[in-house]
């Protein structure tokens, strides 16, 4: 029996062609189709062809990844086209590929002779060829092609003039030398760049003895760990992943097109997700504002002259052509300049510059005085309250500024006294009023788009045609008890103003009792629905089987005459917008319960979208809209609102009840185009203004005229995420910053510009519910701009709304 189960499982093995073998000796060769496979079954080595070739490479993949994920290649470069080829441990103790004529068309050219060779492919990914010594003869880790794995350096050996780079391949299926690299330059200070050929397109920024000036943003949620390597011999850098979790697959990778990714395997989704993507944003390209200037995504027109320059082209400047950058408005007359510190900043490349590591700040300034062509200089380290000195001389090439990044660094930068007094000074004064009038001016700009915005609306509301609604099921058995109006009236005291609670886009609410004491909500509905009786009745019928605790219950309704009244369970506890927009109340809401009202909400709104009959689009989601009970249990109200009142079938109705700015997605408030992924755009405004205490719209900021989700943007780019957060509430400690801070990323998914690229409910649940689910970097937000016109009320104003009926009217 035991033997049946032993070959049984020889038998299995031999099908599976899955023999761990990972180690290759002399005299042995692989031949095309065979591989070796690492001891943990991580990684494979052998032959492999790409898409649209019959070329065969030679190299290391992940072995139970598909699509195959190549992460070395030995000849990029010349690739085998027969195969008859091998790869084998020649007699000089090289390894090779020969191709059908035992010709090497490719080897290690490792120069030392050895005995008793092996190759062996490591769990790490490395390929390595070794003999009775200790270390290694030759390791593919020496020379990475596109791919960087977990341990690989990337850097200078400047002891043996060594250096490692990653380099693209030409494209998806060619594996031979692209035009990108990615490396270390240490022409000054060490940083990393990206070249298009010899091009910089990214650099990191200098290091700083801390971290490199430019790469401030990495995200606290970043699962790999960065580890620097800086001294006399060796300028590199290898990361790791967090705790050294081996099960966790992850990569880096110099695509086809340039850009620097960070992966990680996701075992559930089988699905690599980018977790990091250099450049990051346009002020990451580089020289991106031209010289003498600074790059700044947080001010709305992105570039600006460094202080006491002014734009070479102005027109061009004008119409955000930045190529030609920025001049001094004063030539420096030397001996009376001034020097102003400017902070914040990812420092100016290193083209004509000086480095002294070991002046100090004050021995730095005299030196830059005393020659007329230095233009600024900083402490080159920044540890230990900052030693050593840069000297740039001439223009200043690829600036940014960070806003909300403490940097401990200063540009000094050289300008004629007559451009006024160091920075500290009355400068700022001077600032504070050209905000005032960009504010002003701002506002104006807003305005006329807002005025814009309405007309497009008008444009297009009168083209649309709705399908997402559909028709669902239409039976009429469900006991849904009808009020009569003399009822509603005794119990909300003849809709008196006492009783009035709210008043909706869709008419006032009243609070009301029953004579049995029940305490119920009251919504009159606007007199003009536009839908008969018999069709309204089924509506509500149909709306009020949709029976979820995170969505208000529909008591009942009355139609009588003109009047619809819908009758709703009551909510004591006001709505969410009462608490987390109040200076008080706001501290009553602890993390704790925003992170579960965010949660519950997520599920209500699931609820409509996808697991009701209805599949309802709400289209008007926002803090007042939610509702809150006893126990601060959020509830979704003025769910089904559209249907109820015939907003399909008319669209200057549907037009008067379309949702609130600073809600509104911009496919839908531009296009009109709704879908459950406009409701995911409310919502993620709604988990970022619960998360941070304030209005998307009417936020307001000294450093950029951006709303919140704008707002939001920069932080989550500059690393500080967590800026956000609602400052002073008690439960506030590392454990819940975190949780907040998915929330806030999540938050920043569903505002997606493109309503593809935000999630769907189902996934905000899951995202929200399970804690290490991987979630992807969020990509620049819809409407971050700023307006600043008010907005308190749910509908259009007075006059753009008549004259919508009237243009309606008249067609
Ligand atoms: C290669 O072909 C497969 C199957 O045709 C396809 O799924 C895959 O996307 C292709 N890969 C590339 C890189 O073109
Ligand atoms: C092997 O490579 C050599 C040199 O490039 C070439 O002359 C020969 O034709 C190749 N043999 C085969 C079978 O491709
Ligand atoms: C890289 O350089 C090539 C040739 O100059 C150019 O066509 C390409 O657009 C550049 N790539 C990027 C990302 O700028
Ligand atoms: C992770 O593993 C590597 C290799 O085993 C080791 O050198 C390194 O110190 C480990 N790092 C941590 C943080 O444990
Ligand atoms: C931008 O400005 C430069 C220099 O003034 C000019 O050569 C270039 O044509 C301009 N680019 C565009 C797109 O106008
Ligand atoms: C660096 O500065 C120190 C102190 O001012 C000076 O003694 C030294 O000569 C400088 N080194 C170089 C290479 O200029
Ligand atoms: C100023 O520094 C530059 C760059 O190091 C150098 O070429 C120039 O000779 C210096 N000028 C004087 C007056 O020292
Ligand atoms: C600010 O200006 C005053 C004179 O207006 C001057 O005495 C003072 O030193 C300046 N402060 C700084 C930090 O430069």
């Amino acid at each position: 029996m035991s033997l049946l189960l032993f070959f049984c499982t020889f038998l299995f093995l031999l099908s599976k062609n899955t023999i761990a073998n990972d180690i290759m000796v002399q005299k042995e060769h692989l031949s095309v189709g065979k591989t070796l496979v690492s001891s943990g079954q991580t990684f494979e080595f052998g032959f492999f062809s790409t898409n649209n070739t019959k070329n065969l490479y030679l190299g290391i993949w992940f072995k139970n990844i598909t699509p195959i994920t190549v992460v070395w290649v030995a000849n990029r470069n010349h690739p085998l086209t027969d195969s008859a080829g091998v790869f084998t441990i020649t007699d000089d103790g090289n390894i090779a590929v020969l191709n059908g004529s035992k010709i090497a068309i490719w080897s290690s050219k490792s120069s030392r002779s050895v005995g008793n060779p092996v190759v062996q492919l490591l769990e790490s990914g490395n390929l390595v060829l070794k003999d009775d010594s200790a270390s290694y003869l030759w390791q593919s880790f020496d020379y990475p092609t596109d791919t960087r794995l977990p341990g690989m350096k990337l850097g200078l050996d400047l002891k043996n003039g060594f250096s490692w780079y990653l380099t693209s391949w030409k494209n998806v299926n060619d594996p031979s030398l692209g035009d990108y690299s990615y490396g270390m330059d240490i022409t000054g200070l060490p940083q990393f760049v990206i070249l298009n050929a010899s091009t910089k397109q990214f650099r990191s920024g200098v290091w700083n003895g801390v971290l490199y000036t430019g790469l401030v943003g990495f995200k606290l949620m970043d699962i790999f760990r960065n580890i620097n390597d800086i001294n006399a011999d060796e300028v590199t850098s290898t990361f790791e992943n967090k705790g050294n979790d081996s099960s966790v697959i992850t990569r880096e990778l110099l695509n086809e097109r340039g850009k620097l990714q960070r992966f990680r395997w996701d075992k559930q989704t089988m699905k690599w997700i980018e977790m990091l993507v250099l450049p990051r944003d346009k002020c990451d390209a580089y020289n991106h504002c031209g010289i003498n200037s600074i790059c700044n995504i947080a001010i709305s027109r992105t570039c600006e002259c460094l202080q006491g320059f002014t734009a070479i082209s102005p027109e061009q400047w004008s119409i955000n052509n930045w190529t030609d950058g920025c001049v001094r408005k004063a030539n420096l007359e030397c001996a009376s300049d001034i020097f102003v510190q400017i902070e914040g900043l990812k420092l100016p490349d290193m083209i004509n510059f000086l480095v002294n590591q070991s002046m100090s700040l004050k021995e730095c300034d005299s030196e830059c005085r005393r020659n007329c062509s230095c233009t600024a200089y900083s402490n080159s380290d920044i540890r230990e309250g900052g030693s050593g000195c840069i000297l740039w001389f001439d223009d200043l090439f690829d600036v940014r500024k960070f806003s909300f990044v403490p940097l401990n660094q200063h540009l000094f930068l050289r300008l004629a006294s007559s451009e006024g007094e160091p920075i500290f000074n009355n400068t700022k004064k001077k600032k504070k009023n050209s905000q005032v009038l960009m504010k002003v001016l701002v506002s104006v700009g807003s305005g006329v788009f807002f005025f814009c915005l309405v007309i497009f609306l008008i444009i297009w509301r009168t083209r649309r045609t709705d399908t997402v609604l559909n028709d669902g099921e239409r039976r009429n058995d469900l006991d849904l008890p009808l009020f009569d109006l003399i009822t509603i009236q005794s119990a909300t005291n003849n809709f008196s103003h006492t009783n009035k609670v709210g008043e909706g886009g869709y008419g006032p609410v009243y609070k009301g009792k029953t004579s049995e004491g029940q305490e119920i909500a009251v919504k009159r509905l606007s007199k003009d629905s536009g839908q008969g009786s018999i069709e309204f009745k089924n509506e509500v019928i149909l709306i009020a089987k949709l029976q979820h605790r995170n969505l208000v219950k529909l008591l009942g309704c009355c139609i009588q005459g003109e009047e619809k009244i819908l009758v709703y369970e009551y909510m004591p506890n006001a709505s969410l917008d009462y608490f987390i927009f109040d200076k008080k109340r706001s501290k009553l809401l602890d993390w704790d319960t925003r992170l579960s009202i965010v949660k519950c909400i997520a599920k209500g709104l699931l609820y409509l979208h996808q697991d009701s009959s209805l599949r309802i689009v709400h289209r008007d989601l926002k803090a007042s809209n939610i509702l809150l009970d006893w126990n601060m249990n959020p509830k979704i109200s003025d769910f089904g609102m559209a249907r109820l009142l015939g907003g399909e079938q008319t669209e200057a109705k549907t037009e008067r009840l379309a949702g609130t700015y600073g809600y509104m997605s911009p496919e839908y408030a531009v296009d009109g185009h709704f879908s459950v992924k406009s409701d995911v755009f409310s919502f993620g405004v709604l988990v970022l203004e619960t998360m941070s205490g304030k209005r998307n719209r009417g936020f307001y900021h000294d450093s950029h005229h951006h709303n919140l989700l704008g707002h939001a943007w920069i932080l989550w780019n500059e690393g500080t995420p967590c800026e956000l957060m609602e400052p002073g509430l008690e439960d506030s400690n590392f454990a819940t910053s975190q949780k907040v801070l998915r929330c806030i990323q999540v938050g920043l998914l569903c505002v997606q510009t493109l309503p593809e690229d935000r999630p769907s409910m189902s996934a905000v649940v899951y995202m929200l519910s399970s804690e290490n689910s991987l979630l992807l970097e969020p990509k620049e937000p819809g409407f971050f701009f700023e307006r600043s016109l008010d907005d308190h009320t749910n509908s259009y104003p007075r006059n753009s709304e008549n004259q919508v009926t009237n243009s309606l009217v008249a067609r």
